[in-house]
This record gives C-alpha cells, structure tokens and sequence, in this order.
C-alpha cells in the first residue's frame, strides 16, 4: 500500500483527494495532492470554478470527498472529524446567521459549541471586536451590518476559539481597505505564533503580498505548489507579477484577444 504522508510536519494534508458532486461527469476536485506547513500563510489560487472552495468544504468537513485522506493537525477529517473542528477555524466565503441576533450573542453561541469557558470570553471578545473595530456594533443586530462587517464577525467568531488553523475561503471579498489591512495583518500576526493560515482567492495582489507559499488549482487540478520565486523559475519569467504567471499557467494568458474583445463590445 502506499505510504501515507507523514502528517505531523504538516498543518493540513490532502492525499490524492477527488470529489465528483452528483450528476456531474467531471470531478470538481482531481486526485489533490497537498501540503500546507505548520506556520505557514498558504494561498489557494485559482480562476472561478477551479475547485477552492470544494477543497476547504471538504477540508472543514461540509463535504466529504469520494476518495482520498484529508488530515488537519493529524486529525482524519472523517473518523476525527470532531478533532479536525476544534482545532481549526473556518471563514466561509458566503458566512450565514442568524440575523435577528446580535453579533455578540452570536460569538457567545459559537463560544458554547466550541466549550470557550466563561472566564475567557470576555476578554477574548473584547480584543477580537476592537482590533477589527466592532465594538460599537457588538450589540446590534446582525441584519444593520454592511457585508464587511459581517465578514468581519465571520473572521471574530472563527479566532474566538483560539484554534490552530485559520482557514479562509475569499476573505478580502467586500472588505473596505481597510479591514482589508487589518485583516492581513492578523493573519500574518497569527501565523508568527507557530500557526497555519490556509485560504483562498482569486486576487493575485493579495497572495503575492501575504503568502508564504501558493498552490494554484485549476479545474479541479493543482497546477503548481510552491513559492512565489519557484514559480517564477518555472516560467522563465524573473520580471512576470503573479497575475501574469496565473493567467499564463490556467491557460487564461489570451489577454491581448480579451483587451480586442473589450474594446469591440464598448464601441
Ligand atoms: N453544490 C454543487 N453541486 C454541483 N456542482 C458544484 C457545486 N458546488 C460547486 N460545483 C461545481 O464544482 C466546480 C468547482 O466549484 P468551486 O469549488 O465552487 O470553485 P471555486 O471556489 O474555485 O470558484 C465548479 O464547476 C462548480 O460549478
Ligand atoms: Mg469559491
């Protein structure tokens, strides 16, 4: 049989991972094989539709793969599927609530699935809401929030529980600059404890200022893994912006035919 990966230098490991949604003939997600390091900020790049967003569903245990492993921090996101959810936070890309609460009865809520003690959540919360300058609104309910403010209290009530990986699908979407910047700022703040940032997104400016690493999927096939120079080597391009190897590497590079096609359509 072949060997697993070792999964204790990992924080996240995705082993030969496909998953086929029903009905449909082509896999959304193919045979991923994926690492991300403890203490690494790890970006997942990937035009719409390549699949990101599959992957963290399965990762956080929404979805479940139809073949392969998946292990957080040594947790089997199947048979430790409880374990896996301690030890991570999750970001959705579109998060839900309850509208009718208020944003602090909502972390309250979550702080009681995730066993958060008394004794710690007020200051826990506390510092949360004023770092991402939510304590004024603490009290409203959550239907008077912007969209950022909800993203905001999306990424408050994923640290609330003070896991060990933070995982983030598109977390820059709607955010003002910035919340933006503060946002990046916690995530490299949290990774220079030792822990592990996973997230995806489509805008490159993003990735190239803030990851350690990027894999970059594209439907349902990872491309590339590595770092922001390796991958520069890869494609003889030292001068290239990220952008432009990403456009190049999902074969997307036709810009010239795009900016034709632009100028045709607003004639
Ligand atoms: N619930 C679903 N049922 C069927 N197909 C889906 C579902 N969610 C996503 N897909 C398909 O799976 C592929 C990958 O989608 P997704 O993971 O959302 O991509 P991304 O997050 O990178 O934009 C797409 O072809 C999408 O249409
Ligand atoms: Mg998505």
């Amino acid at each position: 049989m072949e060997q697993v990966r070792e999964s204790g230098d990992f924080a996240i490991a995705f082993d030969h991972v496909t998953k086929r949604y029903d009905g449909k003939e082509t896999p959304a997600v193919e045979d991923l094989n994926l690492a991300i390091r403890k203490g690494e900020i790890f970006g997942f790049l990937g035009p719409n539709g390549a699949g990101k967003s599959t992957t963290i569903r399965m990762l956080v245990g929404m979805l479940r793969q139809n073949s392969g492993t998946i292990t957080a921090d040594g947790f089997d996101n199947i048979v430790s599927s409880v374990g896996l959810k301690r030890c991570l936070g999750y970001v959705p890309d579109e998060p839900v609530f309850y509208e009718r609460m208020s944003g602090l009865r909502h972390i309250n809520f979550i702080c009681d699935l995730y066993g958060v003690p008394q004794r710690l959540r007020k200051e826990r919360i506390g510092k949360l809401a004023s770092l991402f300058e939510m304590t004024e609104v603490l009290d409203d309910p959550i239907s008077s929030y912007s969209h950022g403010m909800k993203q905001k209290l999306g990424v408050i009530a994923a640290l609330v529980h003070d896991p060990m990986i933070l995982v983030l699908d598109e977390p820059m979407v709607g955010l003002d600059p910035r919340s933006s910047f503060i946002l990046k700022d916690v995530m490299r703040e949290f990774c220079r404890k030792g822990r592990t940032v996973f997230f995806s997104t489509h805008v490159m400016e993003v990735a190239e200022r803030l990851c350690d690493r990027v894999g970059i999927i594209s439907k349902g096939r990872l491309l590339f893994e590595g770092t922001l120079e390796e991958l520069k080597l890869r494609k003889g391009g030292e001068d290239a912006t990220l952008e432009e190897l990403f456009l190049q590497m999902t074969g997307q590079a036709d810009v010239a035919g795009l900016a034709k096609r632009t100028e045709e359509v607003l004639e």
